[in-house]
């Protein structure tokens, strides 16, 4: 084939894939829609099949990605978590604070909002130290609770977001008790230290800032995450391909 026909070729395919009929994957548990109400059948349903592989509107996964892969290539804007794990280094905290920051939300950046903290340990939890996922489910319940010993306050950000008279839950309040008495407390609060609300957007953190950090912290699967059969590889695939339809 030469270049010309190879090039109409790939078009055409990437034609029939944009063919296909994208549902997302987490319309029945997004909140976007009644559960109870059937998913309307879209109207070329039949005529048309569904998306089932790579979805062309993304770019396409290397075989067998890495955490740096799914930064680059999955999750939303990064600044963030880099810009915290930047000043957890640069507040001279230990390598399982810097990796923690680094993936604390890393469940808002690439899967689900609600209880983002439960839901990034889990996804980090075959590959990290037991204390940095330990570290990331509670950061979700301390940063909603002061702690005057490290000059940590209830951030002005949620009196906005949720306004003034918001409580949290009572499963929150009672994992927060149960943190504070933890021999983790301190790591899982120093993500909430370092965790910033109004990142400054002047600077550019690189990952490659983290590269060591994560080489020494982050056991990668060599059959590349998603594919090595752990209890949270569903997870990582469901990044990769989140139109499957199946
Ligand atoms: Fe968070
Ligand atoms: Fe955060």
């Amino acid at each position: 084939m030469s270049t010309l026909q190879r090039a109409e070729a790939s078009e055409h395919a990437m034609a029939q894939e944009l063919d296909r009929i994208v549902v997302k994957s987490a319309i029945y548990v997004s909140g976007e829609h009644d559960p109870r109400q059937p998913v309307p059948r879209p109207p070329d349903a039949g005529r048309r099949y569904m998306m089932m592989g790579d979805d062309p509107r993304l770019p396409t996964m290397p075989d067998r990605p890495t955490l740096f892969d799914f930064f680059r290539l999955r999750l939303g804007p990064t600044q963030h978590p880099l810009q915290s794990a930047r000043l957890a280094l640069k507040n001279g905290a230990g390598e399982k604070v810097v990796l923690a920051c680094l993936l604390h939300d890393i469940a808002i950046a690439g899967f689900i909002r609600a209880d983002h903290g439960y839901w990034g340990a889990q996804l980090v939890e075959p590959y990290v130290d037991e204390e940095v996922s330990w570290a990331i489910r509670h950061h979700q319940a301390l940063r909603f609770f002061a702690d005057e010993s490290v000059g940590y306050q209830y951030p002005e950000m949620y009196v906005k977001l949720f306004g003034p008279d918001y409580v949290p839950e009572p499963y929150i309040q009672e994992a927060h008790r149960y943190a504070r008495n933890h021999r983790w407390y301190m790591t899982s609060r120093l993500i909430t230290v370092n965790d910033l609300y109004s990142f400054d957007t002047s600077i550019r953190v690189e990952l490659e800032e983290f590269t060591d950090v994560v080489g020494r912290n982050f056991k990668q699967p060599k059959e590349g995450l998603g594919f090595d059969a752990s209890p949270s590889a569903h997870m990582w695939r469901t990044m990769i391909w989140p139109t499957k339809y199946l």
